[in-house]
């Protein structure tokens, strides 16, 4: 069982974590919400200023927290697309150097690729195929997971992310940054049903709408007439529960009606959910409860898994690391790269090579 060290500072978290197989043995997150915060997002030269200043610090307490030290890490990995690439480099940099440094295999890692993993350290028994819905600040996609490294990837936003909707909704509401946990913990107490709003399908030529592809950019664009038509209209204060509890159910609906369709489609039982969205309690019961209906089970890993953090990237790369797959020191960090394309961040290394890991 291959023991990996991994970093991840593709977008606002400088992270490193330790990973035996499925197993983390530490993780370690040194998040700069509070840096981006008063700008309403994130800012990428502060970012991978911010990575380069905590990584040395983040990595040292992972091996710490660990209780290990060089000679017990088998592999060093370190996402290299997709994000800002200027804070991708910041780790994609450090990990290859690290490995250099320590004579260890080096592995890139696709971030995505992590999240779906971090149902793996949540679920360690979980086995392909299921179906993973990612819904974060800066991805929403429905992923089928067929094995290590073989992913189709069947539906996606056409516009903005989910979490990016809750960011920009909370902005226009005058709520600040982030804006998921805000926005949740308002429509706790709010109406969903007290002004409609679009669900954002995405028509087809042929006719119709897409089964799988969502939309979250007009329903931003309904929310800001709304608030603008109940501001001309000397509504104040604004009734931010009751919009945050309709714009909120439109999104969850939208979610849960994509990743429903697509399960059944497919004949996948399991739907695993990542990304810094799956937090959001009314998706995580409406999810439930539909998927149980159809008698599809649904993972939500505990939050430190589902917002960005090493330890997912760590397991990807365990896995990878097990196939034989070693990545180059040549390998760029990329802004963007396709999940189907994961496969050519690695070549395989000779077997005999790693026979002494297990
Ligand atoms: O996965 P993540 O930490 O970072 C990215 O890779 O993007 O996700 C962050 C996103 C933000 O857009 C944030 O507003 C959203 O997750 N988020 C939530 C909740 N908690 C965080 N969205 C809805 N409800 C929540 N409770
Ligand atoms: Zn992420």
């Amino acid at each position: 069982m291959p023991t990996i060290l991994a970093l991840e500072t593709s977008c606002d978290e400088t992270a490193a974590a330790v990973v035996r197989d499925r197993t983390v043995l530490s993780n370690v997150v040194a998040s700069q919400i509070d840096l981006h915060r008063r700008y309403g997002g994130v800012v990428p030269e502060m970012a991978s200023r911010a990575h380069v200043e905590n990584l040395g610090a983040v990595v040292e307490a992972a091996l710490q927290e660990a209780g290990l030290g060089w000679s017990a890490i088998d592999g060093i990995a370190a996402t290299c697309a997709p994000g800002l690439v200027g804070a991708l480099m910041v780790g994609l940099t450090a990990g290859k150097t690290l490995a250099m440094l320590h004579h260890k295999p080096f592995l890139g890692i696709h971030h995505l690729e992590g999240h779906i993993y971090a149902s793996y350290l949540s679920e360690p028994t979980l086995e392909p195929p299921f179906l993973c819905l990612l819904v974060s600040g800066g991805h929403t996609s429905l992923i089928h997971v067929k094995g290590c490294g073989d992913y189709v990837t069947l539906g996606k936003t056409r516009d903005d992310a989910a979490g990016e909707a809750f960011d920009k909704v909370a902005r226009l509401m005058g709520l600040g940054y982030p804006g998921g946990p805000v926005i949740d913990r308002l429509a706790a107490t709010g109406d969903p049903k007290a002004f409609p709003l679009p669900e954002g399908n995405i028509s087809l030529p042929e006719g119709g709408f897409h089964p799988y592809d969502s939309s979250f950019s007009g329903l931003k664009t309904a929310v800001l007439r709304l608030v603008e038509s109940l501001e001309a209209k000397g509504v104040d204060p604004l009734p931010l529960e009751d919009l945050a509890a309709s714009f909120q159910a439109a999104v969850v609906r939208s979610l849960t009606k994509r990743a429903l369709t697509c399960a059944i489609d497919h004949g996948l039982t399991t739907i695993a959910v990542g990304g810094g969205v799956a937090a959001n309690r009314g998706l995580r019961q409406q999810l439930t409860e539909a998927a149980a209906a159809h008698g599809i089970r649904v993972l939500f890993p505990p939050m430190k898994y589902c917002t960005d953090n090493a330890a997912m990237i760590a397991a990807a790369a365990a896995d990878h690391f097990q196939q034989g797959h070693q990545s180059s020191f040549d390998l760029g960090a990329r802004s963007r790269m396709m999940l189907g394309d994961v496969m050519t961040l690695y070549s395989m290394q000779d077997a005999g090579d790693r026979a002494t890991v297990r």
